[in-house]
């Protein structure tokens, strides 16, 4: 996707021309490609930055500041294995740790074949359930890495 012809929706324009001028903006500019594009492509950046007249290098420090924005496509499946206290204290990084060997892939990166990428993220907000791990809308509680071959299977084939 070039920068010439990235598309944004009217939507996303609109919001654009909204907030393009307001404190605070850029973050939630960036918040609503980000939704729009599933993470935040470099044309999309350029673009935002020749329609609201700021330099690219300011849109990236933002960008890389905040660990929540993407720059790289993620993978079909998105696996959100939480880091949070109570998960982290029950094997939430050995549950990291054995997905990333099973798909081999290694920090952010997508799976060869597209199909997952994994994110450590903050508390999912069921900690009794701890470790979880969350695929798409589908959370998993109390989850063994012994279970991960049989869960990443079954997303293989969606
Ligand atoms: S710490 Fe993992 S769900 Fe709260």
């Amino acid at each position: 996707m070039s920068a010439a012809n990235i598309e944004f929706s009217k939507e996303l324009t609109s919001f654009i021309e909204e907030w393009g001028k307001k404190p605070g903006g850029l973050i939630m500019m960036l918040h609503k490609i980000q939704g729009e594009f599933g993470y935040i492509p470099r044309s999309a950046a350029e673009k935002l930055s020749r329609m609201v007249s700021l330099p690219l290098a300011k849109i990236y420090g933002v960008i890389t500041f905040y660990h929540l924005f993407k720059t790289s496509k993620p993978g079909k499946h998105r696996m959100a294995i939480c880091m949070g206290t109570a998960c982290y204290l029950k094997g939430g990084k050995d549950l990291v740790e054995e997905a990333r060997s099973i798909l081999g892939i290694a920090g952010n990166e997508v799976s060869d074949d597209g199909l997952f990428s994994i994110d450590e993220v903050r508390c999912l907000g069921c900690c009794g359930l701890a470790p979880v791990l969350q695929i798409g809308n589908e959370v998993y509680g109390k989850v063994n890495k012994d279970q991960l071959p049989d869960i990443i299977a079954k997303y293989r084939q969606l």
